[in-house]
């Protein structure tokens, strides 16, 4: 996979050559190229901010180095491009949440250009611009608050999306049995505990030494019914009922949690929530 990452802090993003996804870019897994948007500014201070048409406060970045700056970008696909494209991903605090689902099919992409704002965000014509060319653009937030840029939505979204890709994780299976996999149901993960037996007068859970596999895997799903019941009751919305068994609607409707009618659950009428 190829990832662009356009940025007036280039050092931002360092961390991407450490762990795993330092080693998928030395195996040739992931090319990251980080480019300097100040590189496309041609006044003497290499301005690329101004105020906001209509007044407020702080700055916003100018259009035209945003546009010289991705046109490069786009003008060098990288070999094998399909001729898609590709997506072109702007983290903002008013893009769509980025998800476990979102990591799954950006997984999926040969390309994926990142532009990252600064203060107050880019001229909303880019985004319009480049949707208006036909590039798939996603503006994406890390979540219900404000960054002071995108450079630290890019390392997360970068190792989400990486992690995925065929050979960046040793044991893949450990990607479909984590906290919030389609392949798990989308339930956060059951508690995990590794040797010793016992550490501070905390015992590891008995099941989960005994050597019955299918105790304890009745053991996890049952823990994450409970956990994703008490911590995450709003990922039980998406639960498919036609995936539980017996023993799973006794469990959340231990938790409170009924069929919603829908195609998940909620809290069963009545229920107390814990
Ligand atoms: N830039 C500023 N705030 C952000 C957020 N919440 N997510 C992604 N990018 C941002």
């Amino acid at each position: 996979m190829r990832v662009d990452v356009v940025s007036i802090f280039g050092e931002y993003l360092a961390p991407l050559s450490l762990s795993l996804i330092g080693r998928a870019r030395a195996q040739g897994l992931l090319d990251v190229r980080v480019h300097d948007l100040r590189e496309h500014a041609h006044d003497r201070h290499r301005t690329v901010d101004d105020t906001p048409y209509g007044g407020g406060a702080g700055l916003l970045m100018k259009p035209e180095p945003w546009g010289e700056a991705l046109d490069a970008v786009l003008a060098a696909p990288p070999a094998g491009d399909d001729g898609r494209g590709p997506v072109l991903l702007v983290p903002s605090p008013v893009g769509e949440v980025f998800s476990q689902a979102a990591a799954v099919e950006l997984s999926a992409e040969p390309w994926l250009v990142f532009a990252c704002g600064r203060y107050e965000g880019i001229d909303a014509r880019v985004v319009e611009h480049y949707r208006a060319r036909g590039v798939r653009v996603r503006e994406v937030s890390l979540g219900d608050y404000v960054l002071n840029g995108g450079e630290v939505a890019v390392l997360v979204v970068v190792e989400a999306v990486a992690r995925l890709l065929p050979g960046v994780v040793g044991n893949a299976a450990s990607l479909t049995e984590e906290s919030h996999a389609a392949e798990h149901d989308g339930l956060l993960e059951h508690p995990a505990y590794t040797k010793p037996a016992s550490w501070r007068g905390l015992d590891v859970p008995a099941v989960l030494a005994g050597g019955d596999h299918g105790a304890v895997a009745r053991w996890r799903r049952e823990q994450a019914l409970r956990r994703t019941a008490r911590r995450r009751p709003d990922l039980l919305a998406h639960l498919d009922p036609a995936r539980c068994t017996a023993a799973d609607l006794r469990v959340l409707a231990e938790e409170g949690f009924a069929p919603d009618g829908a195609s998940g659950f909620g809290p069963a009428p009545g229920a107390v929530a814990h």
